[in-house]
């Protein structure tokens, strides 16, 4: 099946993050920096609804960015729907799906998605198999290590390669590390040596220095991004080359706050009213630690009004 990047190269991509990779700052991205490849935030199936999608879902999982590959991330399990659910998309024109069974969170571990299928790897292979069987373009799966065995991840591997995966990405941490230890890259560089699936390694990639070490650690087949994108959007062009070190001080704050303009007006063409624009803006601004930048983001936090934002921006970018 046709990979969502052009053969022979290393695509950097830009990570599904729930509460933040949403079509508008895809859209960002996609303008700017032009990660390789974007993924959606998860599409949560739900069992037992008459609408196994909600709209909102669906509209996020059907607006693809300029000329930007678009990975939908759904999350979910035979039982719950979720091949229903695939199918809905595709007749809707998705073409690349990937199946979240990482996510350490809440209900996802409880029952058999996300993190969870490791509870019962004897239902994964059936179940993308039958994706397999109706997904057009790539389909590919986001793990992590294990529960709480980081090798447990080699004994699901066949059942990826056996159902026609096409590649996956790790994130080396198990599920009940969540976010703390740090990613294990001597694992992304076996699971690597071990699979016979391009495979894409994730995790504690924040500049361009870290990324060069883990691609050539592990011979990974491409990168994907989250939190270190979010801090540092140019981190893509870093990465490429097309972009100096990330810098400090004054600098700084002007190539964040050029993003954060672009990012602020995107979510006043996507959501209703100040307040549910400038949550999802804070949302986004808990992902810049920065503590030379500290006080300036409290100030764009503590802004009642968009426009008080943006005028804010707007004079860090004069
Ligand atoms: C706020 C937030 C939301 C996330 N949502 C998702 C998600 O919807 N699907 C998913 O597969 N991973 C999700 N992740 C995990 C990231 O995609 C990524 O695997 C993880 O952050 C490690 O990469 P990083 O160190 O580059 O951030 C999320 C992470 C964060 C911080």
């Amino acid at each position: 099946m046709p990979l969502p990047w052009p053969e022979d190269t290393l695509p950097v991509m830009l990570a599904p993050m729930q509460g933040l990779t949403n079509r508008g700052i895809r859209d960002v991205f996609a303008n700017t920096v032009r990660p390789d490849v974007v993924f959606t935030e998860f599409v949560r199936v739900k069992p037992r609804s008459k609408r196994l999608i909600t709209q909102a879902d669906l509209v996020e999982a059907c607006t693809p960015s300029a000329d930007v590959p678009l990975v939908v991330q759904v999350i979910g399990s035979a039982e719950d729907g979720v091949v229903e659910a695939t199918r809905e998309l595709v007749a809707r024109g998705v073409q690349h799906i990937n199946v979240n069974m990482g996510c350490p969170f809440g209900r996802m571990t409880s029952v058999l998605a996300g993190g969870g299928m490791f509870k019962h790897p004897e239902t994964i292979e059936p179940m993308l198999a039958q994706l397999r069987a109706l997904v057009p373009g790539s389909l590919s799966v986001k793990t992590r290590l294990g529960i709480e065995d980081p090798r447990k991840i080699f004994e699901v591997l066949p059942a990826f390669e056996s159902a026609g995966v096409d590649f996956m990405i790790i994130h080396s941490r198990t599920v009940k590390q969540k976010y703390t230890g740090g990613a294990d890259h001597d694992l992304t560089r076996e699971l690597v040596e071990t699979s016979a699936l391009p495979v894409i390694a994730n995790g504690d990639v924040c500049d361009e220095g870290r990324a060069a070490q883990v691609m050539a650690h592990t011979n990974a087949a491409g990168l994907m991004l989250g939190r270190g994108a979010i801090s540092d959007p140019r981190l893509f062009e870093r990465i490429r080359g097309k972009a100096p070190a990330r810098p400090s001080g004054q600098a700084r704050r002007c190539e964040l706050a050029a993003h954060l303009f672009e990012v602020l007006r995107a979510y006043e063409g996507l959501f209703c009213g100040d307040a549910q624009v400038l949550s999802k803006f804070r949302q986004l601004l808990v992902h810049v630690p920065d503590p030379e930048l500290g006080r300036w983001i409290k100030g764009l936090k503590k802004k009642k009004r968009a426009t008080e934002v943006l005028n804010a921006l707007a004079a860090d970018l004069a």
